[in-house]
């Protein structure tokens, strides 16, 4: 049996340079999904897994992250004002409790095994959930729930990564693996590549940004030398990694978004407003309005 996994970490050091200029003071991770920012959405899928310690690997920039997860008195005393008591409500749920939110800097960018790595002294010894903010995985239970759930037929040491099906055209912009035999709801993996030529993709499924890994993760990222990209690269750390640990993949239920695209951001939108009672007539009518006139 797994460790309980009681803690996930979310790199949100990366510059967000596709999304400029809306991210030039704005870290990207703060761009909203309807009202949510990306980052809360992304944490709210932890909490809805039992996480209990949420480690953000921040970086320059940033301290906005820090804020929002914080209570605003002004914020609170205005409302309280005002009688919005549903609002109120809905702030203080959204906020993990106190003591349950750790910060620490990447301080250069040299990718996300590095900034994998930063988290090491947070984490400590024990497996750990790892949440790209720059997908969004729509559906109930989330994505890491599911993910928890497989790990209960799964050895003690394993690690395990949510993969999803990716048209060939778009692989190379992603981690790729191997599939072998397998096992309840997982398969195990044969191989890891990150970013391959579409000839060298070892298959059509791809590394969708949620991770459980074992903590040995962190004595191979400590050595890991820079891959793909020049970046110290989570990916190539896991391969080291897999030859002396099982890695297995779940094809979960439902659909990501890849926020950190243009249209895999706008597509989120969409859909989670298209989820709203409140916003979906109003905003069905504008859609087909807009699609009359092309
Ligand atoms: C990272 C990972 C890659 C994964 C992707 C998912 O790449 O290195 O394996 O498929 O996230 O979004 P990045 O998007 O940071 O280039």
């Amino acid at each position: 049996m797994m460790k309980t996994i009681r803690k996930a970490v979310f790199p949100v050091a990366g510059l967000g340079t596709r999304f400029l200029p809306a991210t030039k003071a704005l870290p990207k991770e703060m761009l909203p999904v309807v009202d949510r920012p990306l980052i809360q959405h992304v944490v709210d899928e932890a909490r809805g897994a039992g996480i209990e310690h949420f480690i953000f690997v921040t970086g320059r920039n940033k301290a906005v992250i820090e804020d929002h997860f914080d209570r605003q008195f002004e914020l609170e005393v205005t409302l309280k004002e005002r009688g919005k008591r549903g609002d109120l409500r809905s702030l203080s749920q959204d906020l993990p409790g106190p003591g349950t939110t750790s910060f620490t800097r990447q301080q250069l960018p040299l990718g996300l095994g590095h900034a994998v790595w930063c988290a090491r002294e947070l984490v400590g010894n024990e497996p750990f959930a790892l949440l790209l903010p720059d997908v969004l995985v729509k559906h109930n239970p989330g994505c890491l729930a599911q993910m928890i759930a497989a790990t209960r037929n799964l050895d003690g040491r394993a690690n395990i990564i949510a993969v999803e099906e990716t048209p060939l055209s778009r692989i190379h912009m992603y981690g790729v693996v191997g599939v072998g035999k397998p096992k309840g709801k997982a398969f195990s993996i044969t191989g890891m590549v990150e970013k391959p030529a579409r000839e060298a993709a070892p298959s059509n499924l791809t590394i969708t940004g949620r991770y459980i890994l074992q903590p040995d993760i962190f004595d191979v990222l400590e050595k890991q030398e820079t891959g793909a990209g020049g970046e110290i690269q989570l990916t190539d750390a896991m391969i080291q990694l897999s030859k002396s640990q099982p890695f297995y993949g779940l094809k979960f239920d439902g659909r990501a978004y890849d926020c950190g695209s243009k249209i895999g951001f706008l597509a989120a939108n969409i859909a989670y407003a298209l989820d709203r009672d409140d916003i979906a007539p109003a905003l069905l009518d504008e859609i087909n309005t807009l699609l009359a006139k092309r």
